[in-house]
C-alpha cells in the first residue's frame, strides 16, 4: 500500500492557498467572508468567517471528492487503518445513519444491544430495519448497562440467521467494551457484517493500553466521533470502512442525507485533527490516560464515590475498559448522578459530560491540565461534605428488557394518539423518550410501555434529567399507536 505523508493536511493547505488568491466571491455563503454580517465576524473573527466558503474546483466537493478532500480522506483511512474513510459534517449521527442505511433496508434485521444511541434507532426509522436486541448485562450495583456477552450474540445470530449485521458500541459512554474481535469473527462466519459505534473511541486508534479499535478488530464499518476525543470541531466526524464495503455505494448512501454545502471549517478541523492524531496521538493520549488515572485515584480516596475502572473486566460482558473515561458512581454519597452533575455546575462552575441516576461522567481529554483535574476532585469532595445524605431513597437504573411490538419505522409512521403519561401503560409507543445525554432511548418507537418504564421516566424527570424525544416537550403525554388500527 502506498504510504501517505501524515504531515500533510490537504484541505487546510488548499484553504491557505485559496486565501492568498484573494478571490472575489460571487457565490454563497452570502455573508461574503463576513462583510455582510459584522456581528458574526466580530464574534468569530475575520480569519474564521473568511474560511467559511463554498465548494469549488480548488477546494473540491464533499459529495464527490476528487482532489483535496479525497486526499484528506485517504490520509484519514491510512491513519485509522481503514480501507476507506469518509469525512462527515453531520455529526456522528450521520455516520451512524450511513452505516445502518448501507447494510439494511426495509424488513431486514440488525442484531444490536439495546443501549445504543438514538442515532441508531433513528436510522432504523429511516430505513425500516428490524432491531434484534441482545440484552446487555447490567451491573446492578452501578446501574449501568454493560457490553454484549459473546454467547448472547451467538444466540441472536443462531436465532436470526437472516440478519444482515451486528452492531456493537465500542465503547459505551461509560467506557465498557464487548469482545469485538470475537463478535466480528462470529458475524463474518455467519455472512453478516459488523458495525461499530465508536462515538467514544477515536483515541483507540492512537493511544496505547486502550481497547482494540473497530478497524483493528476487523469490523466492516465504524462511526468515529472526531469531535469528541479526536479534537476536531463539534459536528465533524468520520465514517471508516473495511475492505468488504464498496466505497462508491457507501458514498451514495452518505449523499442521501448529507448536506451539499459541507462546511470547510468542519472539514479543515477534521484534516488538522487527523494530522495531530497521526503525529502525536500516542503521547497526547498517554497524558490523558495518566490524568484520568490520577483523577480516579483521588476521587476514590474521597470516600463514597466509586470511580470505576478495569476491575470491572470479566472476560465477557466487560471484555475491556477505556481507562480515559472518568465514570463515577455517586449513590453511596446519597446523591443521584444527575444531582451531582447539577451541583457541580450550579455551585462550582464545573460542567461535566453527563449525570444519570447513579453515575456521572467527567470527560477528560487532550485539552485538560492537572489544575482542572484538581478543581474537579476538590469540588466532588465539597459536594459530598455539603450535600451528601443517606442513599435510602435512591433508585438505580435497571435494564428493562424492551418488548418490541412493531418495527421502529412502522410505529413512527402509524396512526397515533396522545395520552397522559400514566395512561399509556400497556400501549405501544410511537416516539422516542430519552435522557440527553447520554441519548440512549428509554423507549423507542414500536416498544410496549410498561409500569416500570413509566416509574423510571417519572423518577428521572423528578431528579432533573433533561429529557427529550416526545412531541410533548414536558413529557406529560406520550404518543401511542391507535389500538384499533
Ligand atoms: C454512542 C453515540 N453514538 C452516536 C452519537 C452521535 O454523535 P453526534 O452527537 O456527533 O451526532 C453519540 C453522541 O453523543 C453517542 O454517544
Amino acid at each position: 500500500m502506498e504510504l501517505h505523508n501524515q504531515e500533510r493536511a490537504p484541505i487546510y493547505e488548499a484553504l491557505e492557498r485559496f486565501r492568498q488568491m484573494r478571490v472575489v466571491p460571487f457565490d454563497v455563503p452570502g455573508h461574503k467572508r463576513g462583510r455582510g454580517n459584522p456581528e458574526l465576524t466580530q464574534l468569530l473573527g475575520e480569519q474564521c468567517v473568511s474560511m467559511d466558503v463554498n465548494s469549488m474546483k480548488p477546494l473540491d466537493n464533499l459529495c464527490h471528492p476528487v482532489s483535496v478532500i479525497r486526499e484528506a480522506e485517504q490520509l484519514a483511512a491510512e491513519a485509522f487503518g481503514a480501507a476507506n474513510a469518509f469525512l462527515m459534517v453531520g455529526g456522528t449521527t450521520s455516520a451512524v445513519q450511513s452505516m445502518v442505511l448501507s447494510v439494511a433496508k426495509r424488513g431486514e434485521k440488525i442484531i444490536l444491544p439495546r443501549n445504543v444511541h438514538r442515532s441508531v434507532m433513528g436510522a432504523m426509522v429511516l430505513c425500516g430495519a428490524i432491531p434484534v436486541y441482545v440484552n446487555p448485562e447490567c451491573d446492578n450495583r452501578l446501574g449501568i448497562p454493560l457490553g454484549m456477552s459473546v454467547s448472547a450474540v451467538e444466540k441472536a445470530i443462531r436465532e436470526n440467521p437472516d440478519a444482515k449485521a451486528v452492531l456493537v458500541n465500542n465503547p459505551t459512554y461509560y467506557g465498557i467494551c464487548s469482545d469485538l474481535r470475537t463478535i466480528v469473527r462470529l458475524a463474518h462466519e455467519h455472512g453478516m457484517l459488523c458495525l461499530a459505534d465508536e462515538a467514544h473511541g477515536t483515541h483507540f486508534y492512537f493511544g496505547e493500553g486502550l481497547p482494540v479499535s473497530a478497524m483493528a478488530a476487523g469490523a466492516d464499518m465504524a462511526a468515529v466521533s472526531m469531535h469528541k476525543s479526536g479534537g476536531s470541531l463539534t459536528q465533524s466526524s468520520l465514517l471508516l470502512t473495511g475492505p468488504a464495503m464498496q466505497e462508491g455505494h457507501v458514498r451514495q448512501i452518505i449523499n442521501l442525507t448529507q448536506t451539499t454545502s459541507g462546511s470547510y471549517l468542519l472539514l479543515s478541523s477534521l484534516d488538522i485533527s487527523r494530522r495531530n492524531l497521526a503525529l502525536r496521538g500516542k503521547t497526547d493520549f498517554d497524558r490523558v490516560l495518566r490524568l484520568a488515572e490520577y483523577a480516579r485515584e483521588e476521587i476514590n480516596a474521597i470516600g463514597g464515590y466509586y470511580a470505576f475502572s478495569r476491575e470491572l473486566i470479566n472476560g465477557d460482558s466487560v471484555y475491556d475498559f477505556d481507562v480515559t473515561k472518568l465514570s463515577v458512581n455517586t449513590l453511596d454519597v446519597g446523591l443521584a448522578g444527575i444531582e451531582v452533575y447539577d451541583l457541580l455546575r450550579d455551585e462550582y462552575d464545573i460542567q461535566i459530560e453527563f449525570g444519570d441516576l447513579g453515575n456521572i461522567l467527567a470527560y477528560v481529554s487532550v485539552g485538560d491540565r492537572p489544575r482542572e483535574i484538581e478543581r474537579l476532585v476538590s469540588a466532588l469532595s465539597e459536594v459530598r461534605r455539603r450535600f451528601g445524605r443517606s442513599k435510602a431513597d435512591l433508585m438505580t437504573q435497571e435494564y428493562i428488557d424492551p418488548q418490541v411490538a412493531v418495527s421502529p419505522q412502522d410505529a413512527f409512521y402509524a396512526p397515533k394518539e396522545s395520552l397522559p403519561l400514566r395512561e399509556t401503560a400497556g400501549r405501544v409507543c410511537s416516539e422516542f423518550v430519552m435522557c440527553y445525554p447520554p441519548g440512549i432511548p428509554i423507549l423507542a418507537p414500536g416498544e410496549r410501555i410498561t409500569d416500570p418504564i413509566l416509574d423510571y421516566i417519572e423518577y428521572a424527570k423528578e431528579k432533573g434529567c433533561s429529557m427529550t424525544g416526545p412531541e410533548n416537550p414536558e413529557i406529560e403525554r406520550l404518543n401511542v399507536l391507535k389500538e384499533d388500527e
